[in-house]
């Protein structure tokens, strides 16, 4: 490429020349520079940020729809800048800053949890799920058959939950843990209970397949209350995660166990029955006292969402 304007690329140090029509993620990479771009340059990943030290009037502006809903979301300072979406007029000199795959995978990985990577309070529903005699059901099935039942279970459960706006926190051995209202749903509860009965009759939807293939089927028991936790992104470079702390957590998982004694599938808490009396249809109510934690508690099934 001939042409005039050229970009000084720290760290190396170096300067490449860049076309007028020429991003400065294709110039970087013309010259020969291995410069991460993990979206193929579509404005989707961020991995291709670069910190624009000297020449920044000199850079697209203002920055396409594309890039300004990247550096939007993740709060990017305005001095950063998508080398797969800026153009450059003149000379400028920039830094790169995803150098190697430890700085990509913090980068990729940061992405979705950015809004929560500081510790909030915030007063979501919490669900738990889990499957009845799993370990019984499992006796005589192949390890592979286990794994795959599991995982095709599990699959179900992801779709439903993230339809209605949730997301799976945590998967404790057979069982999950979902949260809603992690983004500003208008009715995180209501669609937590309407997630719960969509799993349920998602369970009914499987068991003739497990019928079929082991002459056997499992159900599950799930467990909805809504409380006050501290949620955060926690982690290290191979992983991050969504973190829900808070005893909302606990009293939620109880919920769920008491299905087991009680028979049900699907209990709430009474929180949980303030906030969509209007829009549900309860069946029977349970007192019921949780192990270590003081007083009765009242848990209510739910037979249905009532359209409103
Ligand atoms: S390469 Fe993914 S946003 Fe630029």
């Amino acid at each position: 490429v001939s042409s005039l304007v050229k970009i000084t690329v720290l760290p190396e140090n170096v300067t490449v020349p860049v076309a007028e029509d020429q991003t400065v993620l294709s110039a970087l990479l013309a010259a020969g520079i291995n410069h991460t771009c993990v979206c193929g340059g579509n404005a989707r990943c961020s991995t291709c940020r670069v910190m624009v030290l000297e020449g920044l009037t000199c850079c697209t502006s203002p920055q396409s729809d594309q890039e300004k809903a990247v550096t939007d979301q993740l709060r990017l300072d305005n001095q950063i800048r998508l080398a797969c979406q800026t153009y450059v007029s003149n000379d400028i000199t920039i830094r790169r800053l995803v150098l190697d795959e430890e700085d990509c995978q913090i980068t990729n990985q940061l992405q979705g949890a950015h809004s929560l990577a500081v510790g909030k309070e915030k007063t979501i529903p919490i669900l738990f799920a889990d499957i009845r005699n799993f370990t019984p059901f499992t006796e005589s099935l192949l390890p592979y058959d286990v794994v795959h039942v599991l995982n095709r279970y599990f699959f179900r459960m992801d779709r439903v939950i993230q339809q209605h706006g949730g997301s799976i926190n945590n998967f404790i051995g057979d069982g999950l843990m979902a949260v809603f209202g992690l983004s500003e749903d208008e009715n995180p509860t209501l669609n937590a209970v309407q997630a719960a009965l969509e799993m349920l009759e998602e369970v009914e939807a499987l068991k003739p397949y497990l019928e079929k293939l082991f002459q056997k089927s499992f159900d599950i028991g799930i467990g909805i209350h809504v409380g006050n936790v501290v949620v955060g992104t926690v982690g290290a470079a191979s992983l991050y995660k969504t973190t829900v702390i808070g005893d909302a957590v606990n009293v939620a998982s109880r919920i769920e166990n008491a299905n087991k004694e009680l028979d049900t599938r699907l209990l709430i808490s009474e929180t949980v029955l303030a906030e969509v009396r209007d829009q549900v249809q309860t069946g029977k109510k349970h007192q019921v006292t949780f192990k270590g934690k003081s007083g009765q508690h009242t848990l209510y099934e739910i037979i249905e969402v009532i359209e409103s």
